[in-house]
């Protein structure tokens, strides 16, 4: 074990996809192993964007955590605990918002990016809660001293935001806080089945892990393929075809090629190569799907391992707010 901490988390607004597996719960699987590690339930933070709506994200943090535990997140390694239930959190990012600007914030690409896909949520103007949750995810991250955040690299803004504030603490009131960094998988971004850059909700094109064998069958047949492969036996364009993309996370690589080569030569049809990528993509996930009905069936061993985090990462957030206030001239 190295002695660095991870901290990482996800907002519980849906299911995972597979866009989410490999761009992050891979790796947190893997560096388990490695480093002590805490997985947070951000529903503070999916409230900045659902405020009007907190039945979606109560219902959420429960299928969230089975989404996590399904994939390999073990218990045993990892701390799993719900956000709103460290409130040191909320007193840290209330001290940090002094060391942070307005413009920074409005200047921050991913939340400007949000900003602008939720102009119906927002209006004309943003709430100060969303703008300001990249401080309220530092503090997530400080609070456990996590110095290694594996995310998917749209959270890269929020992680640089992050290193600001600790730099801008330190050098104000003392080397208190330690200054994390993003882990990034291999895998950085999965297109979605449309062929958009990304894969989400919204855009109806993402896998599931808690998909049925029917659901991805019928997904996968409507995956966008070669637009210029009209008959079977055309020759088709694997590298502007989605099948042949997913062919590549699914199946092994003696497939792979063998699919490429006949659909170059025209000798593959669309139907059998998607069939073959279904069958593929259900028995990958097939043990992540079996975990999740487990789990379904017995919510009771989701909720201890929440509530054995959660008391956790509950200590270890006094330590350091006792540590923070101390610097800050607070510790009464
Ligand atoms: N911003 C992350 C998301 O959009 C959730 C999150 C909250 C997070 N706090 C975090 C991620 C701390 C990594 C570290 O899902």
């Amino acid at each position: 074990m190295e002695n660095k901490r991870i901290v990482t988390g996800d907002r519980p607004t849906g299911r995972l996809h597979i866009g989410h597996y490999f761009g992050s719960l891979v790796n947190r699987v893997k560096l388990q192993d490695k480093y002590e590690t805490y997985i947070l339930v951000a529903d503070v933070q999916a409230l900045t964007d659902n405020f009007n709506n907190p039945e979606k994200v109560r219902k959420n943090v429960r299928e969230l955590v089975i989404d996590y535990l399904s994939c390999g997140i073990d218990p045993k390694k990892s701390t799993i605990y719900i956000q709103s239930m460290i409130p040191e959190t909320a007193e840290l990012t209330v001290f940090y918002s002094n060391l942070v600007t307005i413009a920074r914030l409005q200047r921050n690409p991913t939340v400007k990016t949000e900003i602008a896909q939720k102009k119906e949520l927002f209006g004309e103007s943003v709430t100060y809660g969303f703008l300001g949750y990249p401080v309220s995810q530092a503090a997530d991250i400080t609070v456990l001293d996590g110095e290694i955040v594996p995310a998917g690299e749209d959270q890269e803004p929020l992680i640089e935001q992050c290193r600001e504030i600790v730099r801008k603490f330190n050098s104000i009131y003392g080397e208190v806080l330690k200054e994390p960094q993003i882990y990034l998988s291999e895998n950085k971004r999965i297109k979605g089945l449309d062929g958009n850059d990304k894969m989400g909700k919204s855009l109806g094109n993402a896998i599931y892990i808690s998909d049925s064998p029917e659901e991805i069958t019928k997904k996968i047949m409507g995956a966008v393929t070669d637009p210029a492969r009209i008959k079977k036996d055309d020759p088709g364009n694997p590298d502007i075809c989605m099948v042949s993309y997913y062919h590549k996370l699914f199946s092994s690589e003696d497939e792979c090629k063998t699919i490429c080569e006949e659909c170059k030569a025209g000798k593959r049809g669309c139907v059998a190569c998607k069939k073959q990528l279904a069958k593929n993509t259900i028995e990958f996930l097939r043990p992540m799907r079996e975990k999740r009905e487990y789990l379904e069936a017995h919510p009771e061993i989701v909720d201890e391992i929440l509530k054995e985090g959660t008391a956790k990462a509950k200590k270890e957030a006094e330590k350091t707010m006792k540590k923070v206030k101390k610097a800050m001239k607070l510790g009464y």
